[in-house]
């Protein structure tokens, strides 16, 4: 019998590319896994009207960890209109299934690591080594969302906030309205994850990204609680940011930050802004990680228009791969292959487009499981 059980979900568009790439090296590796399939994506969209469908559901609570490629996601109203058309009609809403998975088991941490790996061409700047702690289940994402607005929810909300006044009147299909939903139990276990990690890893500072001066109940929430966890680690300096300064600082002081906890939105962008620095989406990686499962997956979408081409950056899927090795305890293996990708990079032979070459992303594969 295999040492592990890893669920294997290559999802849509370039997804299915890179997920073949990650096998590779993890093959060459000599990861002992018996890896189950599942279907996730948008043909399960079109065709069965879910995305995400009951027995991927069921398969995941039979795998100890999953690789998760890419889906296509679409506004409402365009993916109503591609399902096949017995399904048309019935009440059907697209809801992105990487985040249906996330809160369905519990994925509240988010952890994307950032880091210029020497001599990647891309790189924003060199030794930019940055760490996001990203809340991953509730926030804007909680799914609480109203378009239109019930007369019901309206009527309640001119009773109970004078700011609402202007909305009240409106009808009820000229605007909308999201819920932006924190808990002190989910800000304190994010922060916690944070600072624990920092503490297990010799980081020196967390920064708390919020906006609490004017997002006041839910960002004041995930402010104060997150400061509260920061009082047991006493170790680790702690400071706060507006998530809109934050963007300009860390482009400008990359290397006054290190670790970063943010609510869900906020953890969105800045982990875009951070793989940025470091080379772009291709090399965004990415764990979603509960008490008993974790999904790992690299940040970029399915993008559709480079599909089937052979070409993206599957580096991004192989850290992937890598934060999944150290996840389930493979420590060996996760640095022999982080290992390897700085090889690749530094040597620069083997580039995909992105980095300026024109490898392809089996060629990129090839290259880091040759160092291995
Ligand atoms: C991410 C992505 C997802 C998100 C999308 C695909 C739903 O942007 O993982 O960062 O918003 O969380
Ligand atoms: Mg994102």
């Amino acid at each position: 019998m295999a040492k592990h059980k890893i669920g294997w979900l290559p999802g849509d568009g370039i997804g299915i590319e890179v997920c073949a790439a990650a096998r590779v090296v993890l093959d060459r590796l000599g990861f002992d896994a018996q890896y189950v399939e599942g279907d996730i994506g948008w043909e399960c969209w079109r065709q069965e009207g879910d995305a995400f469908p009951q027995r991927t559901v069921d398969l995941l609570k039979r795998v100890d960890a999953a690789m998760f490629g890419a889906i296509t996601s679409k506004p409402v109203k365009a993916a109503e209109a591609e399902l096949i058309p017995e399904l048309q009609g019935k009440g059907l809403v697209y809801r992105s299934p990487i985040v249906r998975m996330r809160q369905l088991f519990d994925l509240y941490v988010c952890l994307r690591p950032c880091k210029a790996y020497p001599g990647n061409p891309i790189n924003f700047k060199e030794g930019i080594d940055l760490v996001v702690f990203r809340e991953n289940t509730e926030d804007l994402y909680a799914g609480v969302e109203f378009n239109p607005v019930p007369q019901e929810l309206a009527d309640t909300l001119g009773h109970l906030s004078k700011s609402f006044a202007p909305f009240q009147k409106l009808p009820a299909d000229e605007y909308a309205i999201s819920c932006k939903i924190n808990t002190r139990r989910g800000s304190e276990r994010i922060a916690r994850a944070a600072f624990e990690f920092a503490r297990a890893h010799g980081r020196k500072k967390v920064t708390i990204v919020h906006k609490a001066n004017v997002v006041r109940a839910t960002d004041g929430l995930f402010l104060e609680a997150a400061r509260s966890v920061a009082k047991e680690f006493l170790d680790i300096q702690v400071n706060d940011a507006n998530i809109d300064a934050i963007c300009m600082w860390l482009l400008k002081n990359p290397f006054d930050y290190d670790v970063l906890v943010a609510p869900n939105l906020y953890g969105d962008i800045i982990s875009d802004l951070c793989a940025q620095m470091v080379g772009g989406l291709g090399f965004g990686c990415s764990g979603n990680i509960g008490a008993h499962l974790a999904v790992f997956e690299p940040t970029h979408g399915s993008a559709p228009k480079y599909a089937g081409q052979n070409k993206v950056n599957p580096l991004a899927t192989i850290l992937a791969a890598k934060m999944m090795l150290d996840w389930l305890g493979e420590s060996d293996m996760a640095v022999r292959l982080e290992e390897a990708v700085v090889a690749v990079i530094a040597e620069g032979n083997v580039r995909t487009y992105d980095m300026g070459g024109a490898n392809t992303t089996m060629e990129m594969a090839e290259a880091v499981a040759s160092k291995l």
